[in-house]
C-alpha cells in the first residue's frame, strides 16, 4: 500500500498539526483517508499508516478493529448497509432489516453480494434511539425504516439512487423543527 502523492502530502500535513511525541494521535484521520482510497482497510494500509506514525501494526489495528467505520475486508462497490442490531432498533424491526440483507445482498455480514456491489453488516447503537429502525449507508442515517422501504432503497440504490437520508416515514421531512433555525 502507498498513498496517492496527493494523500501522502495531506497524510504529512496532519501529523504536524500534532505536539511533539504525539503524532499518533493522527491515526484516526490517517486510517480514514486511506480507506477513503481502497474503499477498506487492507492490512498493508494499516502497516502504512502505522509505520508513519512510528506505531507497531498491532497498535494501528487496535484502532482500526475498534470503530464500525472502519471496513477490514472489502465492501460492496455501490454500498455497505450497516445495521444497527441494539436494543431500540431490534424491539422495532431490525430483524426484519438483517433478513432482507441475507435475502437480498449475502447470507452472512461481510460477504459481497453475487455482483460485489453490496455488502452489509449489523453494527452496534449508532446513537439513533428514538428513530429505531435505523442503517448508516456511507456516511448518511436512514431512520424510521420499514421492510417495505428498506427493501424499496436497496432497489433505489441498486439503480443507481441514492436515497434521500433521514427519518423514512416523512418525520421532520418537509417542515424543520420549530425554533432550531
Ligand atoms: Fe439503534 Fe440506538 S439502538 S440507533
Amino acid at each position: 500500500f502507498a498513498f496517492t502523492p496527493a494523500n501522502q502530502a495531506w497524510a504529512e500535513a496532519q501529523i504536524t498539526k500534532y505536539p511533539e511525541g504525539r503524532q499518533a494521535s493522527a491515526i484516526i484521520p490517517l486510517l480514514w483517508r486511506a480507506q477513503e482510497q481502497e474503499g477498506w482497510l487492507s492490512r498493508p494500509a494499516i502497516e502504512h499508516v502505522s509505520e508513519m506514525l512510528g506505531l507497531a501494526y498491532i497498535r494501528g489495528l487496535e484502532v482500526a478493529t475498534f470503530y464500525f467505520m472502519f471496513q477490514l475486508q472489502p465492501v460492496g462497490s455501490i454500498a455497505h448497509i450497516q445495521v444497527c442490531g441494539t436494543t431500540s432498533c431490534m424491539i422495532c424491526g431490525a430483524e426484519d432489516l438483517i433478513g432482507i440483507c441475507k435475502e437480498k445482498i449475502a447470507p452472512r455480514a461481510h460477504q459481497l453480494s453475487a455482483d460485489g456491489k453490496f455488502s452489509w453488516e449489523e453494527v452496534e447503537c449508532l446513537g439513533a434511539c428514538s428513530n429505531a429502525p435505523m442503517a448508516q449507508i456511507g456516511k448518511d442515517y436512514y431512520e424510521d425504516l420499514t421492510a417495505e422501504r428498506f427493501t424499496e432503497m436497496l432497489d433505489e440504490l441498486a439503480a443507481g439512487k441514492v436515497p434521500v437520508p433521514g427519518p423514512q416515514n416523512g418525520r421532520y421531512a418537509s417542515e424543520p423543527l420549530s425554533g432550531l433555525s
